[in-house]
């Protein structure tokens, strides 16, 4: 299999997503078994964190429990994920909670840690010896907080070469052209919203209008009909777009991650006993997109609450392989990834070479981030 990232800043619309599927593993073949999975997730529900002008609900008083926070449905919602996770896992991670079995991870944001901690309540029911109060089925799981600025999960840090190249990106003919095209929805836009509506304020707009859907329809404004909201979706996600728009960008952005996914795998792989099987982390819908980016396959698609990028890693007689699957909502359904040029059941050795130009150690990484490391 070839390795189709090159360093050739291209301009890539493939979209990776193959079939929707529902299954339930296991479906296993004898000799076929799973070895290890790495779940990524958008926290569940929560309030606006901004809004425009004209928003009569972007007030306290609608959202007692604070700005950005997770929200009951969003602790439901999740708790839900980690039930359907207990439900495809159940035959590989065992219903017994142990740390040589799990390793939780989250950013260090209220949201993400309590739809963590409503995951591994659907996760985990105790059982015996686990139940520490009669008729109180909860355990606690420990949920490891990495730094704001980690840029394995959070993929925030200070990278000044990743900024310069989404200023480029910005400047670009596409960029630009999007923008023009766009005027009369972003004229219409800002005359309903009061705020100034463009390329780089659409994904507010956007968002309150996801926000308000889920949580409560008559808090959706009703000029919402008068818009093309397909539209206003696509142009939101330049939000993310713009930061792994490049195959620079990609791996200035993912690399580090992509380089600690692979490293976990190999040593799953090489029989580390100390490492956990099963690896959660809790994030956001810019790190969804972003590692769904960097495996060239972002759908231009926001993504939504508590939506999951699963990487599984099985083994056959021929050797190890990955499925990647992104289930957008809280449907059963999922869609395969491509891998760039490789599909479902790809050999472990192809997606480390489809992979081989995003993925870097953080050391080199850090070099790459400096201005002048052309
Ligand atoms: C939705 O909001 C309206 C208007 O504020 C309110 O009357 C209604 O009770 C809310 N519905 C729910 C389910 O919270
Ligand atoms: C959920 O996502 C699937 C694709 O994975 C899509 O086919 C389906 O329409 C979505 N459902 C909802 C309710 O958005």
């Amino acid at each position: 299999m070839l390795a189709a990232v090159t360093t050739v800043s291209i301009l890539c619309f493939l979209i990776g997503a193959g079939e929707s599927r529902h299954i339930t593993y296991p479906t296993a073949e004898a000799g076929d078994e799973l070895v290890s999975v790495v779940v990524m997730y958008r926290h569940g529900d929560r309030s606006p964190i901004a809004s425009f002008q004209n928003d009569p609900y972007y007030d306290s008083s609608y959202w007692p429990e604070g700005y950005g926070q997770l929200l009951s449905k969003g602790v439901l919602r999740h708790y839900n994920l980690g039930k359907w996770l207990r439900n495809r896992y159940g035959s590989f991670l065992p219903a017994e909670y142990s740390p040589k079995h799990i390793q939780v991870y989250s950013t260090d944001v209220d949201r993400t840690l309590m739809s963590a901690q409503a995951n591994l309540a659907g996760l985990y029911t105790p059982v015996d010896s686990h139940i520490w109060e009669e008729g109180f089925l909860w355990e606690p799981v420990p949920i490891h907080r990495l730094a704001l600025d980690d840029p394995v999960l959070a993929m925030n840090s200070a990278c000044p070469k990743q900024g310069v190249l989404e200023g480029e990106v910005k400047q670009s003919d596409f960029y630009q052209t999007l923008s023009k095209d766009n005027s009369d929805l972003f004229k219409t836009l800002s005359e309903y919203t009061g705020m100034s509506v463009g390329m780089g304020t659409i994904s507010i707009v956007y968002d309150v209008i996801y926000v308000y859907r889920n949580h409560n329809e008559s808090f959706v404004p009703s000029w919402v009909e008068d818009v093309d909201m397909e539209q206003v979706n696509y142009l939101a996600s330049m939000a993310f777009a713009k930061s792994i728009y490049t195959d620079e960008l990609k791996r200035l952005k993912t690399g580090p991650f992509y380089n600690y996914l692979i490293n976990y795998f190999s040593d799953v792989i090489s029989g580390d006993s100390d490492v956990a099987k099963f690896l959660m982390l809790s994030a956001h819908d810019s790190t969804i997109s972003y590692v769904l980016g960097g495996m060239g396959a972002f759908d231009f698609q926001p993504p939504e609450f508590a939506s999951s990028v699963i990487w599984e890693l099985r083994k056959n007689t021929d050797g190890h392989y990955i499925n990647v699957l992104y289930k957008r909502n809280s449907t059963d359904t999922y869609d395969d990834i491509k891998v760039y040029e490789c599909s479902l059941d790809c050999a472990f050795d192809d997606f480390k070479l489809n992979m081989a130009g995003v993925s870097v150690d953080p050391e080199t990484w850090h070099e790459e981030c400096q201005i002048n490391s052309y």
